[in-house]
């Protein structure tokens, strides 16, 4: 295992035109089956948690990112551990202090002047740890809050030029229409945005809630400057279904043989995400 630092993950992506997937997971075996597929087609990968995962199991952020790096000493893969929706600065402030090494503050539901100054002062608290911001709002469930997925407010370019001049931001996560979780309607991206925040931005750009998205947006979204590109619904549906037809299969089955299988149907998923964001052979 190598561990990658995301800024530079993120921006040779950028130059050469394909996605890094960022992919939630929090137990072993899903981490295994993630990092095993990455290893076989030689593609780059961020694991990332969010404090929803992490606060449920009643462990800490540095247990969570030492069983990481623990699986992914079993791999040669590029790896970077990332912070997934941090919304509060204390969120930020408590991840770095335990070891992550690439975070995300979303301040997406703020104003956008409470936005940019609390992300402009958590970056500076951040140092030279990458970091993630957010403008805009994304649909559906977002961290710990919920919207829904109707209620989407589109990046606007020219706060996205302020936002990004201001607090410094490494990495923007932008709403083109994108929702986290199960796309209620068929989801209509909203490329004339994307194309414009590209026109102006020089920094990578972050696709949230890529669940369910086809491969024509996801390859649209690319050649107009996302550069990471965030999968959890889809992974974890997966590593669900295995556990859960393994079950229906032989009732008395042990956890293990549950979870394994759970880490076969990942494996299946994380090929197909990886071929879609065309970062096969870049590690
Ligand atoms: P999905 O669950 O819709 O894939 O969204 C993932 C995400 O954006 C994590 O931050
Ligand atoms: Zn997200």
């Amino acid at each position: 295992m190598k561990i990658v630092n995301t800024r530079e993950m993120l921006e040779e992506a950028k130059k050469y035109g394909y996605a890094v997937p960022a992919v939630n997971v929090d137990q072993i075996d899903s981490t295994a089956a993630v990092l095993r597929v990455c290893e076989r087609l030689r593609a780059p990968v961020i694991v990332q948690l969010s404090p929803v995962q992490t606060d449920s199991k009643g462990l800490t952020y540095k247990t969570l990112i030492q069983m990481i790096e623990a699986v992914g000493a079993e791999f040669a893969v590029n790896m970077a551990i990332h912070l997934d929706h941090g919304t509060e600065p204390e969120d930020v402030k408590r991840a770095i202090k335990s070891g992550f090494a690439s975070v995300m503050y979303d301040g997406s539901n703020l104003s956008f002047h409470d936005n940019k100054r609390i992300t402009g002062e958590i970056k500076e608290y951040c140092g030279e740890v990458p970091l993630e911001g957010e403008l805009g709002v994304v649909g559906g469930q977002e961290g710990s809050q919920k919207r829904g997925t109707g209620d989407v407010l589109y990046t606007d370019v020219e706060e996205a030029v302020e936002y990004v001049r201001d607090s410094r931001v490494d990495f923007l996560a932008v709403a083109i229409g994108n929702a986290h979780g199960i796309y209620r309607q068929k989801p209509k991206l909203h490329f004339h945005v994307l194309e414009k925040l590209n026109a102006v931005l020089d920094i990578p750009m972050v696709l949230h809630g890529a669940s369910g998205l086809s491969e024509a947006d996801i390859k649209a979204g690319i050649q107009l400057g996302i550069s990471k590109i965030n999968f959890f619904t889809d992974v974890d549906k997966a590593f669900m279904e295995g556990i859960r037809r393994k079950m229906e299969e032989s009732p008395s089955v042990y956890s293990f043989g549950c979870l394994s299988n759970g880490g076969k149907y990942i494996e299946n998923q994380m090929e197909r995400i990886i071929r879609m964001c065309g970062c096969e052979g870049r590690a």
